[in-house]
């Protein structure tokens, strides 16, 4: 079952980083299910840190369009971005620390609905923009 369903309400037009918000959401399902499947710290482990990695890659790769093509929102955006981040980040050192009752569904849950929220109102709005820019 998906915690988390793709919909093209959802796409900013740019073939690449709707791969990647689709991969997001992938990783977020895969980590659910793993959850309710009671699979082991490893296997959970394993797929909290890609996800933290590929949301890391993600937000770089959003940041290198913003700044190529001098997108004025850049700093706020940066800024959403850098705060998750150091979160998931703290997330994943409790989790080393403390093992699988850190990953709470509570957690999982905020991780979706930030990054359902972030892609839904925050990327939206450098949809416009960059694709005036011809990215597509
Ligand atoms: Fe798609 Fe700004 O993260």
């Amino acid at each position: 079952m998906a915690l988390i369903t793709w919909e093209e309400t959802y796409s900013v037009n740019i073939r690449e980083i709707d791969d990647q918000h689709k991969k997001l959401f992938n990783l977020i399902n895969i980590l659910y299910d793993a959850m309710r499947e009671g699979r082991d710290n490893d296997v959970l482990g394993r797929v909290l840190s890609e996800l933290i990695d590929y949301t890391v890659y993600h937000f770089d790769a959003e940041e290198r369009l913003f700044q190529k093509h001098g997108y004025p929102e850049y700093k706020h955006h940066k800024k959403e971005h850098d705060n998750l981040a150091r979160q998931a980040v703290e997330l994943r050192d409790k989790f080393n620390l403390d093992g699988y009752g850190m990953i709470s569904l509570e957690v999982l849950i905020f991780l979706k609905d930030w990054l359902k929220n972030h892609v839904m109102v925050t990327d939206r709005k450098y949809a416009s923009f960059l694709n005036g820019k011809g990215v597509v």
